[in-house]
């Protein structure tokens, strides 16, 4: 059995991808600091798949414990990299926090590979590297623009530091460059649990039709798309897991093409802000409370996944569309709320 280690392992997306390296077969080693979820999640995965994962609550700033754990835990054949910071926002008041949680968590990580000899490495991406799109759908090929954020800019640095790294070491890796996660696992045990007001889309909408946020503000209808509303590749969380699987496959089959991938995950489908809300209250039977405001600064105006590369190289297609998305989004939010 092969073992994974999968860093910030009880957040949403590490979750979801814990339970599909569990349903896969693998053995997870779970690292989180536990800083943006709740070790419930761990119960949550328990009662997905019968097997409790192993759990270590670590911050990965802290060299010492790091290097303690892989003393401790050894034979680990991948890491599957997702704790870090993401709130874009915050990034900009407090950079140096950005830069410690996302780079130096990653060097971290890295430094011990070396010394253990692990070779297969994963890490969470976004298509925030790319910045306002030339053209669309978005390929890997597309030029990395100069980030608005220092959370951007984390994303670009790590790429960076894990290219140089694999060029001079026995270290392959991938970089999941990911687009707009939303939904939630079919069975309503673990979902997507934002800490105080939601600043992404569908849990801001989700909140709104359970009545926790009074009302849901669309950043803009004046932008140059169809209906004026900012386009966005929204991907089931479920499939998005599903991608990690097939990506620590093919680096422990030694089928990696170069020693330093980046695919693509999204649908390759382009939504808008009202479509999302249309499709929100047509699947659910929900009427949703909104109304449209000033842009955000920092958003693109439409960003979608050209996804040919992670179909082809690494098999990988989304299965589910964003109505199942946005049910199961609606299903966890219930359960949250004890909503009948
Ligand atoms: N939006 C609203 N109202 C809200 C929240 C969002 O209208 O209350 C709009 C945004 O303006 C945007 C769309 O919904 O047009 C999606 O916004 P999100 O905040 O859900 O997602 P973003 O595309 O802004 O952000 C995502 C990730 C970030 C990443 C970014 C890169 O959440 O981590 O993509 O583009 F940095």
């Amino acid at each position: 059995m092969k073992r994974i280690l999968v860093t910030g392992g009880l957040g949403y997306i590490g979750s979801h991808t814990v339970v599909a390296l569990q349903k896969a077969g693998y053995e997870v080693l779970i690292i989180d600091n536990l800083s943006n979820t709740s070790i419930d999640v761990l119960q949550g995965i328990t009662e997905i798949t019968n097997i409790p994962p192993t759990f270590e609550r670590l911050d990965l700033r802290v060299k010492n414990d790091v290097t303690s754990f892989f003393e401790r835990y050894n034979n680990i054949d991948g890491i599957i990299h997702f704790a870090a910071s993401k709130a874009v926002g915050e990034s900009v008041e407090n950079p140096l926090l950005y830069y410690e949680n996302n780079v130096t968590t990653l060097i971290h990580l890295l430094q011990e590979c070396k010394v253990h000899g692990i070779s297969n490495f994963i890490f969470s991406s976004s298509c925030t590297v790319y910045g306002e799109p030339d053209s669309l759908p978005i390929d890997e090929e597309a030029p990395i623009k100069k980030a608005i954020s220092p959370y951007g800019n984390t994303k670009q640095i790590s790429e960076e530091i894990i290219s140089d790294v694999c060029n001079v070491s026995n270290l392959n890796a991938i970089a999941l460059r990911y687009f707009n996660p939303v939904g939630a696992h079919p069975s309503g045990l673990i979902g997507e649990l934002p800490v105080g007001i939601p600043q992404n889309l569908v849990p801001y909408i989700t909140q709104t039709a359970a009545g926790v946020r009074k009302e849901l503000s669309i950043f803009g209808n004046d932008y140059p798309t169809p209906d004026g509303s900012c386009i966005r590749d929204y991907i089931h969380v479920v499939d998005l897991a599903d991608a990690h699987v097939k990506a620590i496959e093919r680096l422990i089959r030694a089928e990696n093409s170069t020693k330093f991938r980046v695919f693509n995950v999204g649908t390759g489908m382009g939504k808008s802000v009202l479509e999302i809300v249309s499709a929100f209250e047509r699947v659910t039977g929900e009427t949703l409370n909104y109304k449209i405001v000033d842009r955000r600064p920092g958003d693109v105006v439409a960003v979608y996944a050209d996804t040919k590369k992670a179909n082809d190289e690494l098999r990988w297609k989304a299965q589910h569309d964003i109505d199942a998305a946005l049910a199961s989004a609606w299903a966890w939010e219930k359960k949250v709320r004890g909503i009948d």
